[in-house]
């Protein structure tokens, strides 16, 4: 290296910028003072403060709370609205107050103030004959309606009913609702026996579990009594449906149901039972099995030939 290249390398020369010391101006710091003020107002106004769950749109924790699904009883009250809707609102009404002819009243009833094992029995294995609601007599019948609901929703259900219309007796907890069910349930086929079942079987047991016995008979020959109805004055036998409906068929008059029961009198009295409205109830593979099963009933060799 030569000597000249050294001394340029250790001795700088002295044109390289230099930096003056000088005060900042008064305006940025004001500036500065301003965003930060502005800012912490913004940031307050939207989020929680630090808080690390609350994100926009909600600015606070009471807010966010607010709007969070409800826990225990209140959600199990938001729940049960609906499912009640679905499968009793229909006969005992959305105010509770039940309907003439069709289904008592829950709402002041002394049966939704009983423990719950007696209440929950209803819907998981019906009502059946004359019973006292609110000191007024009732001689009708109800299908365990709300045998296809999970043990959540039936607790969903009978808290909704024992908290609603002026009822007061408390929420029901899903264990309850599951306690009931086994209570009652006990030997119903489990889901392995189910899985081994022919269709015709499953049916069969689903025909049990929604009660359709109850009104159809046993072996679904029908013969309960309803007075001034068409037929015969007896709830219809099921034995020959094959003669009058195709599978779809089937399944649409079961899921539709019929409110309008003809009367042997015109002049008389509505005959007290009808044919609930299963299609928000039974569901649809069910409802096939269900109907594999009454589509075989109709005795072997008995063809009327027509
Ligand atoms: C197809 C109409 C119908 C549907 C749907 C129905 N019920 Fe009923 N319910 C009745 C009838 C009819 C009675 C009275 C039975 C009798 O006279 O023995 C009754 C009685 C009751 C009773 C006892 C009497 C009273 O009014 O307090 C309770 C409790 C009850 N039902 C709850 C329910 C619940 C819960 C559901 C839904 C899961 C439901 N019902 C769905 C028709 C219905
Ligand atoms: C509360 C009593 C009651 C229950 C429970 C009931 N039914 Fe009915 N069902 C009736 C009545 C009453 C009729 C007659 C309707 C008519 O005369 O139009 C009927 C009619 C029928 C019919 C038409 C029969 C025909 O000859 O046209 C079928 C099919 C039927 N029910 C199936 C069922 C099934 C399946 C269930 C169970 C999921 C069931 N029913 C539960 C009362 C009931």
């Amino acid at each position: 290296m030569s000597d000249e290249l050294k001394s340029n390398l250790s001795q700088p020369s002295d044109a390289g910028p230099t930096a003056a010391r000088s005060t900042m101006p008064i305006w940025i710091i004001v500036l500065t003072l301003l965003l930060l003020f502005f800012g912490a107002v913004y940031f307050d106004h939207h989020s929680g403060w630090f808080d690390k769950q609350v994100y926009a749109p909600y600015t606070s924790a009471d807010q966010l709370a607010l709007y969070q699904p409800k826990s225990g009883a209140a959600a199990a009250q938001a729940r049960g609205r609906p499912a009640y809707e679905a499968a009793c609102g229909v006969c005992h009404g959305s105010d509770g107050l039940g309907k003439l002819g069709q289904a008592p009243p829950l709402a002041g009833s002394e049966w939704v103030a009983k423990d719950v094992a007696s209440l929950a029995r209803i819907p998981l294995a019906g009502l059946n004959g004359p019973v006292q609601v609110a000191g007024k007599d009732w001689n009708l019948s109800m299908a365990p309606m709300g045998a296809g609901m999970s043990d959540a929703d039936l607790a969903a259900v009978l808290t909704y009913i024992r908290e609603s219309w002026g009822n007061k007796y408390g929420a029901v907890s899903t264990d309850e609702a599951k306690t009931a069910r086994a209570a009652i349930n006990g030997n119903a086929p489990s889901a392995a026996d189910l899985a081994r079942m022919t269709p015709g079987e499953r049916g069969h047991a689903v025909y049990q579990k929604f009660g359709c016995a109850q009104c159809h008979g046993p072996d679904a020959k029908g013969g309960v009594p309803n007075p001034n109805a068409k037929t015969a004055e007896q709830i219809p036998s099921l034995i020959y449906v094959a003669d009058g409906y195709t599978k779809d068929e089937l399944i649409n008059f079961i899921k539709r149901g019929e409110r309008d029961i003809p009367r042997m009198n015109p002049a008389g009295p509505e005959p007290p039972h009808f044919m609930p409205q299963w299609g928000p109830i039974i569901t649809d593979s069910e409802l096939d099995d269900l109907a594999a099963y009454l589509l075989s009933l109709k005795p072997k060799g008995e063809n009327l030939g027509f």
